[in-house]
């Protein structure tokens, strides 16, 4: 079925350091017409400056490509800039104008008449819940407001390609709902989308294929339902150690399990087999005769196991731990 169609954004060895850190290393992947594509990391993994690339903000390096469609538009800033629909990490709407001079002006400099304006903006602000809030002033919104009309802005010159930077941060259960939607409505109407966000059940709901990533790479790209196979048998054992470790007992139990967090007095376990760790664990705190209190098991929390993986670079190998 994927054969058929289109590819509608390519990328090919996108990189950007700044001094010595390479944000973004050598990544590339292709999107789907008419597809959701989530891109899921941990702070600072490099989504953002990967997103500020493709967009044209962002200098591209000779080695890199970006292609709409089959047009490169590598060297042409200004038209990436122009061809996506961008809601960005940081809102660039003017916190002094209303919503509605905020709509005037973004259509305006993406050249649309003031009929088109008119006629586009009122669609989204009824599609976003937001015609009461017209004529406010944009810096009287709430969070989840305002992002709300980013979103519109975004959607002002009708994009075939839209990129979101964390669309969901903020936002309240109800505005979560309407962008969520909207989001799956842009979709219905044929348009490619691309969105970063750290929520894994998020990106279960909405996307088709997620990205991971982590320092600057792209280490597992698959659909959440594959990701989820992986991350669900796991759980998450933390106990509170009422003596201070030496470090010869820190590097045992580092030893003993594969993915283990030390904090001061606090153990952090993410295991796939809680039982069989709780006795390993009980059996190291019975050998140094150490005391242990706040003992919780929490069972799949999608989240904190999802970064553990991924900041110990192991998803790859989750799920083929031998027992
Ligand atoms: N303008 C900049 N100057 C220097 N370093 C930067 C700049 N922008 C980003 N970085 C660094 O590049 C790395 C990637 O940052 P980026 O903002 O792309 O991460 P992110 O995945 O979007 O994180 P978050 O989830 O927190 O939004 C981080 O280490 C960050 O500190
Ligand atoms: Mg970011």
């Amino acid at each position: 079925m994927s054969l058929s169609k289109k590819i509608a954004l390519t990328t090919a060895n996108l990189t950007k350091s700044f001094g010595t850190l390479i944000a973004v290393d050598n990544v590339s992947f292709t999107i789907e017409e008419g597809s959701i594509v989530g891109v899921l990391g941990p702070n600072g993994a490099g989504k953002t400056t990967m997103i500020r690339l493709i967009t044209g903000i962002f200098e591209l390096e000779s080695t890199s490509q970006v292609k709409i469609n089959s047009s490169d538009l590598t060297h042409s800033p200004k038209l990436l800039k122009k061809e996506f629909g961008i809601v960005p990490e940081v809102s660039n709407a003017f916190l002094d104008f209303s919503v509605w001079q905020n709509l005037t002006f973004a259509g305006t400099i993406y050249g649309l008449s003031k009929a088109q304006i008119k006629e586009k903006a009122q669609e989204l602000l009824k599609r976003f819940d937001l015609e009461n809030k017209i004529h406010d002033k944009t810096k009287t919104l709430s969070e989840g407001l305002k992002q709300r009309l980013n979103v519109c802005l975004a959607l002002l010159h009708n994009p075939s390609i839209i990129i979101l930077d964390e669309p969901m941060s903020g936002l309240d259960p109800f505005s979560v709902d309407i962008v969520r939607n909207q989001i799956l409505e842009l979709k219905r109407e044929g348009k490619t989308i691309l969105l970063t966000t750290h929520n894994m059940q998020e990106a279960q709901k909405v996307c088709d294929r997620v990205l991971i990533m982590n320092k600057g790479k792209i280490i597992a790209d698959q659909s959440p339902e594959d990701l989820l196979k992986k991350i669900k048998p796991y759980t998450n054992l933390s106990f509170k150690i009422n003596t201070l470790l030496s470090q010869e007992q820190n590097n045992e139990l580092k030893s003993i399990f594969q993915f283990i967090e030390l904090k001061n007095d606090q153990v952090n376990i993410v295991s796939s087999n809680p039982l069989r760790d709780i006795k390993k664990f009980n059996d190291f705190v019975e050998k140094y005769d150490l005391s242990v209190s706040n003992f919780k098991l929490i069972e799949s929390t999608l989240e904190e196991v999802f970064i553990h993986l991924i900041k110990n670079d192991t998803l790859g190998g989750v799920g083929n731990e031998t027992h």
